[in-house]
């Protein structure tokens, strides 16, 4: 189905797709249970101590202002992440800024975190309570001059509605964000963080574009702070040089098939660096069953996904729980917990 109607949605610009698609999941029009399939309860699992009905999650990014989310768990979906909230409503980065990569069954976007700001969308949340896990991914406005100030403000309004929050610090569209995976300005962050004492699990969203010198600091900080979870990764501003579309150019973060094996990689040395203690969600290039099982057997305990949707269609939450059913039957694996780093 979704293949006939392909053509045509690719023929729109890209943003104005993704808007008609949130327009439409908000008329609620999706029947319950028919994304759930036979031998689901292989792909139950837990996050952060919390009960999921599948490792399939919607990356940050989707639903930035917390219009849908309870659609995507009809639609098959074990969790969902929304966001990025920052304080204040923000219009983002002018127009054209998302592009379709067709040829690279990637993206390109430098929308600058358009959202509709924390106070109306703690007012949705509330309204309408998510029937399943939801993450609330949070990050700073754009003309705010110390950061870390934003994180405190939406973590203490809003961390009540959440099952999980994430510290966005890799985002390459807001200027300045990535420096806080510097040593010293994550120490900095983390510190106001947990002085909060905020009772809920709280991940870190982090770059794909840092080096192994970083990622040593930013386990030894994961460690002093005890935080519960690692996002892995944002887009990508590197790795053009072999894409064959010709919006290949385009400034912004470099989402889908080339982010893919990046993002494994990365888990992996995340992975062994933190002793297995520290809970990783695997995000990038994900599509099918198969990339979803490369992440978690690199050392993830569940994936999220965007770009895959675009190009797979709305059914792709469905698609990849019955790819990854019949590869745990293949290898001979009880349930996908089982999978969680097999490949290190
Ligand atoms: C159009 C678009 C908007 C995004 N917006 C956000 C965002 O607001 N916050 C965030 O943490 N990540 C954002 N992301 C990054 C995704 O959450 C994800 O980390 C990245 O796209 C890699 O996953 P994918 O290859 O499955 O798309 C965005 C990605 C895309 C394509």
């Amino acid at each position: 189905m979704f293949s006939i109607i392909r053509p045509f949605i690719f023929n729109l610009d890209p943003e104005m797709a993704h808007d008609l698609a949130i327009k439409s999941l908000k008329l609620n029009l999706i029947p319950n249970n028919i994304f759930q399939i036979k031998d689901e309860d292989k792909l139950e699992t837990k996050v952060f101590g919390q009960k999921i009905r599948n490792p399939i999650g919607l990356a940050a990014g989707f639903d930035k202002s917390a219009e849908v989310y309870n659609s995507f768990f009809k639609l098959g979906f074990g969790f969902v992440e929304v966001g990025t909230i920052t304080p204040r409503r923000q219009l983002g980065n002018p127009k054209p800024r998302v592009f379709r990569l067709e040829k690279d069954k990637a993206l390109i976007n430098r929308l600058g975190f358009n959202n509709h700001g924390l106070d109306l969308i703690i007012k949705r949340i509330s309204k309408n309570p998510p029937k399943e896990m939801l993450g609330i991914n949070i990050g700073p406005n754009s003309d705010t001059k110390d950061k870390s100030d934003d994180f405190v403000e939406c973590l203490s309004k809003i961390h009540k509605f959440a099952n999980y929050l994430t510290i966005n610090i890799s985002s390459p569209n807001t200027v300045g964000l990535r420096d806080f995976h510097e040593k010293k300005s994550l120490d900095f962050l983390l510190n106001k963080i947990f002085k909060l004492k905020i009772p809920k699990p709280i991940c870190l969203k982090i770059s794909p574009d840092i080096d192994y010198k970083d990622v040593s600091q930013i386990i030894e900080l994961a460690k002093k702070f005890n935080i519960n979870g690692l996002i892995i990764s944002n887009t990508t501003i590197e790795n053009r040089e072999e894409l064959k579309d010709t919006k290949k150019s385009e400034e912004g973060g470099l989402s889908g098939q080339p982010l893919k094996h990046v993002s494994t990689k990365m888990i992996k040395e995340f992975y062994k660096g933190t002793n297995k203690k520290i809970t990783i969600i695997g995000v990038g290039g994900v599509d099918s069953g198969e990339s979803a099982f490369e992440k978690i057997s690199a050392g993830a305990s569940a994936i999220q996904l965007y770009t895959g949707m675009i190009f797979r269609g709305p059914t792709i939450a469905r698609d990849i729980k019955n790819e990854l059913i019949s590869i745990l039957k293949r290898e001979n694996i009880k349930n996908v917990s089982d999978a969680v780093g097999l490949n290190t």
